[in-house]
């Protein structure tokens, strides 16, 4: 089925004006110069009227200005109606798992691909609760959120808020501001287990009236159909760690992964953690992979992301990690719940509530 959803968006960010007064609000670097966000700067190019703010940095912005700014003469007002528009192509998303390149993937100092850049995993969500981070999930609608059951379980819904579009959640400089909202109802799989971990998955629903508003930085991921074959392709994890929390920057971090073949996963299984009885049946799926601090490290939970079938670009959310990943082999084990065996109990919880499924159909 394909049902295609034309989301149009006139976003026009108009950038604050700065003048000398408000120069004081930024941190003087050099003589008439300060730290300001890069678009707030003058260097740049235009081409076909966009403005592209320059994201190079020299010695000078490193040394006295955060990463997302830029050591910068705003000496004279901006022009007062400075508008930095994305054009009408880039307004134009039309499939769930899309994203844009924006020109505003920001990279930390020392970038080593381990981090996510700035929007590139837009349905990336942090979850809280009140003392901290809990875990990270993944919007399916712009009222859902997907995340492991393991996470959630200890919570009442009132208790937990979402974060949708972050980035860099030790600051706020990024380009697009993150949105944050409550959480109404948290539904956890009736058969959900502990030990063993099974059907370790739950819904996270918004307040009817006030969804996550769709925008460059905030997108939805497709959900695979209960018969979808993964063909083990690139996938990606991508999460916020809570280790990192309470740092300089706190950034998603992000791994490649591919889906092992049915067969071999259940034999890994078999082996490795389930015993020799173990019969696979759909409700969970392997991962392999590089070994690495993130993937290995203490087990939140984290989406798993796989392209869909012909394009290395659109990307819908094939497994959720549901047991911590084994890393005492020469390769890693990853274990996740089986998105596409849990489809139509989304699809019925969602249904349940009035909401609406088509964005995440493919
Ligand atoms: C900053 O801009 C002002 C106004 O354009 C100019 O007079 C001044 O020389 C510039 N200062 C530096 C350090 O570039
Ligand atoms: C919009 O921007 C894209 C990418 O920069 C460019 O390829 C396209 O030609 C632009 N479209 C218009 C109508 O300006
Ligand atoms: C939970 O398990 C029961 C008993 O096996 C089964 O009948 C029911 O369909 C399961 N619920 C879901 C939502 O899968
Ligand atoms: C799986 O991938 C292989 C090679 O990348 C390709 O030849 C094959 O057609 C794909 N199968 C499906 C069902 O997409
Ligand atoms: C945090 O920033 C301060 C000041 O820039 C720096 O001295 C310190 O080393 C940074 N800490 C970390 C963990 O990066
Ligand atoms: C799938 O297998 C697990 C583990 O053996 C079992 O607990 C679960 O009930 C099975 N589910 C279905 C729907 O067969």
């Amino acid at each position: 089925m394909e049902i295609s959803q034309m989301v149009f968006w006139t976003i026009f960010l108009i950038s604050a004006v700065v003048g000398s007064d408000e120069s004081e609000r930024y941190t003087t670097c050099a003589p008439e110069k300060h730290c300001v966000p890069y678009d707030l700067c003058y260097d740049g190019i235009s081409v076909d009227g966009n403005f592209y703010p320059d994201r190079s940095r020299t010695l000078l912005d490193e040394q006295h200005c955060h990463y997302m700014e830029k050591c910068c003469n705003i000496t004279e007002p901006l022009p007062d109606t400075r508008i930095y528009k994305y054009n009408d192509s880039m307004m134009t998303l039309q499939h769930c798992g899309s994203r844009l390149d924006l020109w505003l993937h920001l990279r930390p100092l020392g970038y080593k691909k381990r981090e996510a850049k700035f929007a590139e995993f837009p349905w990336l969500v942090a979850i809280y609760r009140a003392n901290g981070y809990l875990c990270s999930g993944a919007l399916i609608t712009p009222h859902a959120v997907l995340t492991a059951a393991h996470c959630v379980q200890n919570d009442a819904a009132s208790d937990l808020h979402l974060v949708a579009g972050e980035w860099d959640a030790a600051v706020q400089l990024e380009p697009l501001t993150h949105q944050e909202r409550a959480v109404a109802d948290l539904v956890l799989h009736p058969n959900y287990t502990q030990s063993p971990s099974g059907h370790n998955i739950a819904l996270l629903l918004l307040h009817p009236e006030s969804p996550f508003e769709l925008a460059p930085h905030v997108q939805v991921i497709c959900l695979p159909p209960p018969q979808f074959i993964y063909n083990f392709s690139q996938c990606y994890v991508a999460g916020w760690r809570r280790a990192d929390f309470n740092g300089n920057e706190t950034l998603p971090k992000r791994s490649p992964l591919f889906v092992l073949p049915r067969d071999q996963c259940a034999s890994k299984l078999r082996l490795a953690i389930l015993g020799r009885r173990y019969a696979l049946n759909d409700t969970l799926l392997c991962t392999g992979g590089d070994k690495d601090d993130f993937v290995c490290g203490d087990m939140g939970a984290i989406p798993l992301m796989c392209p869909l079938p012909g394009s290395d670009d659109r990307f819908m959310l094939a497994g959720l990690l549901a047991r911590a990943t084994r890393c005492d082999a020469p390769q890693l084990l990853g274990i996740y719940s089986n998105i596409k065996f849990y489809r139509r109990w989304i699809d019925h919880k969602l249904r349940e509530r009035d909401l609406d499924i088509r964005q995440y159909m493919l």
